[in-house]
């Protein structure tokens, strides 16, 4: 479920990027799919989650993510999800369509450049919040600490 959530994003990222009319209905299908899906989970995590937890969610991704993910080329994280998903569209805080498991799925598994963190580094709760926070975005602008 995960896999095939992720695949289709990696899908309709690389198809978007090189946009042949032949796959614009293929990819309309698609997309629909995964934003109804995102749209859904977006809405029900965005309400249950609280300001103080959205404080402390920004404030680990600061600490653990942001060398890597903040807006701007020159962090890796950010130029290689630009180079996915297109100019503009690299930065994990502006994104719309984060979903918990996926945001989890990644900061325990890490990928390519991306390290996995164990729970010694980031434990269970403090992924909960970090990925809850993701998920609500998103956020306008991101907190100085
Ligand atoms: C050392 C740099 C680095 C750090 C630290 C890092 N990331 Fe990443 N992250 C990356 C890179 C590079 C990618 C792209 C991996 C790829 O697809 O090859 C990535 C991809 C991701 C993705 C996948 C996004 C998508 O839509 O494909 C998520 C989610 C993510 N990171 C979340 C996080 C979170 C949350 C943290 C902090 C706990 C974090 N990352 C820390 C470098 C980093």
């Amino acid at each position: 479920m995960m896999k095939a959530r992720f695949m289709s994003e990696v899908l309709v990222g690389r198809r978007v990027g090189r946009c042949a009319l032949a796959s614009v209905l293929m990819s309309a299908t698609l997309m629909l799919g995964i934003v109804g899906a995102g749209g859904t989970a977006h809405a029900a995590s965005a309400a249950a989650v609280s300001p103080e937890a959205l404080e402390k969610g920004a404030s680990l991704f600061v600490k653990n993510c942001i060398m890597c993910h903040e807006r701007g080329m020159e962090h890796p994280g950010t130029a290689a999800l630009s180079y996915l998903y297109g100019k503009g569209k690299g930065a994990l805080a502006d994104r719309d369509n984060l979903t918990p498991d996926f945001v989890r799925y990644f900061v325990r598994n890490g990928r390519g450049l991306m390290p996995a963190f164990r729970i010694g580094e980031l434990n269970d709760e403090e992924l909960k919040v970090l990925a809850e926070y993701l998920s609500a975005g998103p956020h306008p602008a991101t907190p100085a600490k």
